[in-house]
């Protein structure tokens, strides 16, 4: 919302008084003098005028969370946990979730109460790299490589897969990464080539790797370096 907007809806002020406020220099934000009227605020920035506070700044949160197997990434759901009832934060119903796992794959997730972030995280156009360490029924033959970095068609969406990178490192088990996040994308890739999952774990969203000492159901905000 833009500054004048903002200030204008502080007791029925208007417009005109609020951009002459802003104009004389009497408006901060974040502590600082504005005198742009068109200044975009949003709720994280504290916006004072003359001493009054019109807005205090709401905390941002950005947070890694080790999901386990049997929790559902929601919001809320009327039968099983969700990754939020694991948060115990004040805060934790102004989060969103970055992503979503399948309720039996585990492993990290991000949630955050800004959206700007997350916009940016998920913006298919950025490609962001997701890592996972899977584990299948039957051994992944060498040739998968190729047919995984050539990509599968999905009829439901009527698409082709992104290339993805597959590393196979035993006989049932490979680390792959992809560039996008179909619906059951990993399991209905592994389905085409009639093979089964029987293990999914995310490691990595983009440079964020899951700790090892962050175990299943637990979380940490992310620090400044880390954003
Ligand atoms: N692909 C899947 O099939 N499931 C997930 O949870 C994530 C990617």
């Amino acid at each position: 919302m833009k500054l004048d907007r903002l200030l204008a809806k502080h007791e029925s002020m208007g417009r005109t008084r609020a951009r002459a406020a802003i104009v004389s220099g009497t408006v901060t934000v974040d502590g600082r003098v504005s005198r742009r009227i068109d200044h975009e605020v949003d709720r994280f920035m504290r916006v004072e005028w003359s001493g009054t506070v019109i807005r205090s700044a709401e905390r941002k949160i950005h947070l890694m969370l080790h999901k386990p197997v049997g929790v559902v990434s929601a919001t809320s759901d009327a039968e099983h946990p969700t990754v939020i009832d694991l948060i115990d934060d004040p805060d934790r119903h102004t989060l969103h979730l970055v992503g979503r796992l399948d309720r039996n794959t585990s492993g990290l997730m991000l949630l955050t109460n800004d959206g700007r972030w997350s916009k940016q995280l998920m913006n298919p156009e950025r490609k962001v790299p997701k890592v996972y360490l899977v584990e299948t029924r039957d051994p992944i033959p060498p040739d998968a490589v190729a047919a995984f970095a050539a990509g599968f068609h999905f009829h439901t969406e009527d698409l082709v897969t992104r290339p993805v990178l597959l590393e196979i490192l035993g006989e049932n088990l490979a680390r792959l990464t992809l560039h996008e996040g179909r619906y059951h994308q990993i399991k209905r890739m592994f389905h085409r080539t009639g093979n089964r999952v029987v293990k999914l774990h995310r490691e990595q969203i983009g440079p964020f790797r899951l700790p090892p000492d962050l175990g299943p159901g637990e979380w940490r905000h992310l620090d400044h370096g880390e954003l």
